[in-house]
């Protein structure tokens, strides 16, 4: 691999584990860690502090670094964009702003942007939403994600930039925490079910949506990010797809485990982001163009996330 690669929010519920992979695959050294804020665990490798809305902060650490391709996963989630929506505008969209303009001016070769379920909005089909459907988001960062994906495509097509996104579903993993998403409460879940066996969750025990477990999404993100650019037909975001369920299953599943294990339902402003949303992904494009398939099903993921938990919260 030519040049360095960064990843920027590597503080984050994706960039902890992302970098983990990373590094593993290139060598500590030749992965770069950024973030407004220090990281979650103890670093391997280089980490900088970059406020990714500084555009020159963010020239001096590609350039100090013969940074080449960039893993932009900066960003305010749905809950909490929806709490500062112009913030939440402004955040989402002048980053990826900022790191195309650096492969439009050939400073960087290749960008992965991460979009998601939520650039799709009630008028969608919601069982086994296709790649190409109504779109319609209701929500600030809904509405970011649908427009940079469009921006994404557009740069791609004038400037030939080498942008690469999938849309992901609720990511749940248990070696670092969510930030503000509809979908944290499966993690949260995991937690509570572990240190008190209660739970109470925000969403309604029948609301069916898309969920990933993190080595899928880790999976997915290096394969688009590793496949020849002849693969990638999709230059705005692909759907990939991994489990769906709803928080009554996830708990007869964490049941199977513990018991005891009770939840209770108080569905806040979240559940209405959860009902705007599709229940379950067709992601035959990502399967054809660069054979996307899932490890993780729901038995799995709840036994992993039980049994990892369990050390770490007991240590
Ligand atoms: P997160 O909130 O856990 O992490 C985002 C990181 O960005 C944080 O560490 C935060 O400190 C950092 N950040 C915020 N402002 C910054 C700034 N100005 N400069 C530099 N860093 C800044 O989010 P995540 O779950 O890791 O999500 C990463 C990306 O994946 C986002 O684009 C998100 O929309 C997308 N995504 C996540 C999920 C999910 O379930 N986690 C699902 C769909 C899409
Ligand atoms: N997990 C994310 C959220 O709930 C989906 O993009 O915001």
């Amino acid at each position: 691999m030519e040049g360095r690669v960064l990843v920027i929010g590597s503080s984050g519920q994706i960039g902890t584990e992302l970098v983990e992979e990373l590094r593993t695959l290139y060598g500590n050294d030749n992965v770069i860690a950024s973030d407004i804020r220090e990281p979650q665990i103890e670093q391997t490798g280089p980490f900088e502090i970059l406020d990714i809305l500084n555009k020159v902060q963010l020239l001096e650490i590609v350039e100090k670094h013969n940074v080449k391709q960039v893993y932009l996963l900066a960003a305010l989630l749905s809950a909490t964009a929806e709490k500062n929506p112009a913030f939440g505008w402004d955040l989402n969209m002048n980053s990826l702003f900022n790191v195309l303009d650096l492969g439009k001016d050939k400073i960087i070769d290749k960008i992965f942007w991460p979009s998601s379920i939520a650039v799709f909005g009630p008028t969608t089909p919601q069982q086994n939403t296709p790649q190409y459907t109504i779109m319609e988001p209701t929500t600030v960062y809904g509405i970011s994600k649908q427009a940079g994906e469009r921006w994404c495509e557009y740069y791609f097509e004038k400037y030939g930039v080498d942008v690469r996104s999938i849309r992901y579903p609720g990511l749940i993993g248990y070696k670092s925490k969510p930030g503000g998403g509809t979908t944290d409460y499966a993690v949260d879940i995991f937690y509570q079910a572990i240190l008190t066996q209660k739970y109470e969750c925000f969403l309604s025990e029948d609301t069916t949506l898309p969920m990933m477990f993190m080595s899928d999404a880790i999976k997915a993100t290096i394969s688009i990010m590793e496949s020849e650019k002849s693969e990638i037909q999709i230059r705005s975001s692909y759907n990939v797809s991994g489990i769906s369920f709803s928080p009554k299953e996830i708990t007869q599943e964490i049941q199977k485990s513990i018991p005891d294990f009770k939840i209770s339902y108080e569905p806040d402003y979240r559940q209405d982001i959860a009902n705007s949303w599709p229940q379950s992904i067709d992601d035959e494009y990502a399967n054809k163009d660069w054979s996307w398939k899932p490890d993780i099903d729901l038995n799995k993921l709840s036994n992993i996330m039980l049994n990892n938990l369990k050390l770490i919260l007991k240590s």
